[in-house]
């Protein structure tokens, strides 16, 4: 489906009058269509962190910041935490309807079939120092399979595509998995193609050689919502990266792999380590909430509150919901009483009820309280940002390969106004200072 034009905007600049095509998408979203703006009247249009712009159109994911609504491919995300599976969901994300029995089977085989890497790619590891962050490892990894399957260089050829989509998301959690055990000094621990992608993860990360690793399903069950509540959200920060490479004809890996580096930072998936760690000091300084609420409404302090507030929402973050529920869910049946949930809930608690908060509309995001759930799954707290990366994974190669088919892809450069120095001679050293 494509967006249709349905009105004209008038724009006056001095006394040229531009009309401009208004276009509408399936949930009745409108942009200004300025694609002609600067042929027509030289002028570029500006707009930092690109609060207003809209870079493509895209048929994977609606999201409605001011209702809180999320869904992929038209399904709500609620229904799909509830009755779906990762895997299932990479699925629809990627290929734009949920598998029939048939399609399902084969896609769970190509992954299962290609979970192991290269053995050569093992030595790799070898050279990053024990305190190496697991993102970049991570990053690194994902480029470097682009050495060892080159036909991905042609997107053009779809059955070399579907195969380069399920190597990828096969070898992802394998590479996260060596990524965190070189950081514990443990040996690697080979896919098993009896487990479902989840179980396989977690018996990468936590069996050793010396003993059985017994899985738990409940665990896998809430391994997979979260992958799921993760799995994709539009124009994020990651996937604008994802689609930024890919649009210079970078391939798969390449493009992915700058995505996950785009994720890495505080600001975006790098929050949900930085949640913890937030949540951490205030226990250890005796947990008094109201003082780093009152940082954090501070202008002189450069302190937020972590895992508050987003971009797009401007209401409850759907996503953070279905985390507050499981989290509740999962501690209880662990038998974990963690004091660092109960730090969350009473600053979330107090910050719904702050003018500050209410009137910035900042709500908990998907951050907020997945890292609790991570520390009580005994994920360590330098893998959460890898395990975000791979919730991502499937939504990132949704939209490379929708960008890499549209036929309105163009390469990504966007335009600036310069505002440094006019022409200036070149000055020899002897003269300068
Ligand atoms: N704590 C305190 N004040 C905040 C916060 C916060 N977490 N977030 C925004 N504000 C204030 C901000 O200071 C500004 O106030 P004022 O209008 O007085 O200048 C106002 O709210 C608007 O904030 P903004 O920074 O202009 O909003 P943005 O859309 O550029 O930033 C954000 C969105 C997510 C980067 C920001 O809310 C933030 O830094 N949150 C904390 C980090 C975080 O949790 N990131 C994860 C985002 S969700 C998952 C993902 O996308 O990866």
């Amino acid at each position: 489906m494509e967006a249709t034009t349905t009105a004209t905007a008038s724009l006056k600049i001095g006394d040229k009058s531009v009309e401009l095509p208004v276009i509408t998408g399936t949930e009745n979203e409108s942009a200004i269509d300025i694609s002609q703006l600067r042929k027509e009247t030289s002028y570029v249009t500006i707009d930092h962190g690109f609060m207003n712009t809209g870079s493509c159109t895209s048929a994977i994911t609606f999201l409605d910041g001011e209702k809180g609504i999320l869904r992929y491919r038209g399904i709500p995300i609620e229904q799909l935490a509830e009755k779906s599976n990762f895997i299932e969901t990479a699925y629809l994300l990627i290929y734009g309807n949920l598998p029939t029995r048939d399609e399902m089977a084969k896609f769970s085989t190509l992954l299962t079939r290609h979970s192991m890497i290269h053995e050569d790619m093992k030595r790799f590891f070898d050279g990053y120092p024990s305190t190496a962050h697991p993102m970049g490892m991570l990053s690194s990894m994902i480029c470097s399979l682009s050495s060892y399957y080159p036909q991905v260089l042609e997107p053009q050829n779809k059955e070399q595509m579907d195969l380069t989509i399920g190597r990828l998301l096969a070898k992802m959690p394998t590479i996260a998995a060596f990524s965190y055990k070189k950081s514990m000094g443990q040996p690697f621990i080979y896919p098993l193609n009896s487990l479902s992608y989840c179980s396989n993860l977690l018996h990468m990360l936590f069996a050793v050689p010396a003993e059985e690793y017994i899985l738990d399903e409940d665990l896998d069950h809430v391994l997979n919502l979260l992958l799921i509540l993760h799995a994709d959200h539009e124009q994020n920060c990651s996937t604008s990266t994802v689609r930024l490479v890919g649009s210079s004809q970078a391939n798969l890996f390449a493009s992915i792999s700058a995505g996950i580096l785009a994720l890495w930072g505080p600001l975006h998936g790098g929050a949900n380590q930085e949640v913890m760690n937030m949540l951490q000091t205030i226990h250890e300084n005796g947990g008094d909430t109201d003082k780093y609420i009152a940082m954090a409404k501070d202008k002189k302090s450069s302190f937020r509150l972590m895992g508050f507030g987003h971009r797009v929402y401007k209401n409850f973050d759907p996503r953070a919901k279905i985390i507050k529920r499981a989290c509740d869910k999962v501690l209880h049946k662990i038998g974990i009483h963690d004091p660092l949930l109960e730090i969350a809930k009473k600053l979330e608690e107090h910050a719904l009820k702050d003018e500050y908060f209410i009137e910035r509309k900042l709500y908990p995001n998907v951050d907020f309280y997945s890292g609790i759930i991570y520390k009580a799954l005994g994920i360590p707290l330098n893998m959460y940002t890898v395990m975000f990366a791979l919730g991502r994974l499937p939504g990132w190669i949704a939209h490379w390969k929708e960008m890499t088919e549209s036929p309105n892809t163009k390469i990504g450069r966007p335009r600036q106004i310069y505002t440094g120095e006019t022409i200036r001679d070149y000055t020899p050293i002897d003269k300068r200072g």
